[in-house]
């Protein structure tokens, strides 16, 4: 009997969203180039490309983008919920039971692009309050005035954003929104498949989402590199984790069996951003020493760094504290969620695939 896990190369639905290329390092959001987009267009306008299957013209955008802010505040009982749950409760949790809440009459199957909106609108402002309220801070209100990177980070941090920080965020972002059928992608199909209501589904996303080995991964390569320190130490650190069969964190992907495309976007935008850092001067020989020990330890595995990596080395330079990394991340990708969703609707049948039973069968008689 073959062991069967993990579905690999198995599809599971037709998207018009998105390419994975995974043998030629590929990135397609809608018939164009990921990494361009990040460079040449603002979230809002990625957003409506996912969601509308075009790119919107000046007054769609302008339309669009004043609707999408009108709808960031907090509705009053999820702002209780972020002041009542205790600060143990991991952000990713606090996303997931926010959103798991903000399920209502209005909200139920089948999916529109308007609560689509609805949805995403708030979850940057659900990170920026509740990691003021656990740093005592007073909350900080949406900004209408700014788009969603710039309008982020000032919730964040209560003061205008550095033009390059509000740029580099922007383009990571739009990296992020979008990535074929992963984990997080999945999960949310596979809610949404039996008609429950979008809010229930991004909050299954999310928690897909949260796992290191899928979206928790850029603030454990922040670890990973605070540990090793120093150059010198890259070599004994990284063979001390593969001689002792564990992972190296950024490195490898289902799909990408080269180097992954994001990876190398975000890279070029950090060194846009940063000019003689350590921190980053030590990223980038760690991640030569890594390639070349992951090629003596694992031959033939093809692990190249994905997007973890610089995701983490971009979030670093923009001075986001470690544990909103995954939650920035899940703030971009809830517009991808959310437009799977949206796709998978009309033509949508229950997920309900088959398991192997391999225990023992019932004694004769
Ligand atoms: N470090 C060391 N060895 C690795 C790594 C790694 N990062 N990734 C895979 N391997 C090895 C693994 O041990 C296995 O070796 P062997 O054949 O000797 O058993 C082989 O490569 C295949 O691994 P797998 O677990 O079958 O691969 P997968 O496709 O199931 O896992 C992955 C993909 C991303 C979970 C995995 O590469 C990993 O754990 N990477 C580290 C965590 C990480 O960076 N995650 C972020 C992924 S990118 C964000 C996203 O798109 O979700």
């Amino acid at each position: 009997m073959v062991k069967v896990t993990g579905l690999e190369g198995v599809v599971a639905a037709d998207t018009e969203i998105g390419l994975v290329d995974g043998e030629q390092g590929h990135l397609i959001y809608r018939g164009f180039w990921a990494k361009d987009l990040a460079v040449s267009r603002s979230f809002e306008e990625v957003a409506y490309l996912l969601w509308f299957r075009k790119l919107p013209g000046e007054e769609e955008l302008r339309t669009f983008t004043q609707k999408w802010r009108s709808l960031r505040a907090l509705p009053v009982s999820i702002r209780s919920v972020l002041e009542l749950l205790p600060a143990s409760v991991p952000m990713m949790s606090i996303l997931q039971t926010a959103l798991a809440a903000m399920s209502d009459d209005d909200l139920v199957w089948p999916p529109t692009t308007e609560q689509a909106m609805r949805l995403t609108a708030v979850v940057p402002t659900l990170i920026a309050a509740r990691y003021r309220l656990l740093n005592g801070l007073p909350v900080v209100e949406p900004d209408e005035n700014l788009d969603h990177a710039a309008n982020y980070l000032h919730m964040l941090f209560g003061r205008t954003p550095d033009p390059a920080h509000v740029k580099a965020l922007n383009a990571y972002l739009i990296l992020g929104m979008e990535h074929g059928m992963n984990a997080s992608t999945f999960a949310g199909r596979v809610v949404a498949s039996t008609q429950s209501d979008l809010a229930s589904s991004l909050s299954a996303a999310v928690g897909a989402m949260k796992g290191p080995l899928h979206g928790g991964a850029p603030s454990e390569v922040l670890v990973m590199l605070d540990a090793i320190g120093e150059k010198a130490n890259a070599e004994p650190w990284l063979r001390g984790v593969l001689e002792k069969g564990g992972r190296l964190m950024g490195f490898g992907h289902r799909i990408y069996k080269t180097k992954d495309p994001r990876a190398e976007a975000l890279r070029q935008v950090t060194e846009g951003l940063v000019s003689d850092d350590p921190w980053f001067e030590l990223a980038i020989h760690v991640e030569a020493v890594a390639q070349r020990l992951l090629e003596e330890y694992k031959p033939g595995r093809r692990l190249y760094t994905n997007v973890e990596f610089f995701a983490a080395a971009i979030m670093r330079a923009i001075a986001l504290p470690a544990e909103l990394f995954t939650p920035t991340f899940t703030l971009a990708r809830s517009v991808g969620w959310s437009a799977h969703l949206l796709e998978q609707a009309p033509v949508n049948r229950i997920f309900r695939p088959l398991s192997q039973y391999t225990g023992p069968m019932p004694e004769e008689g």
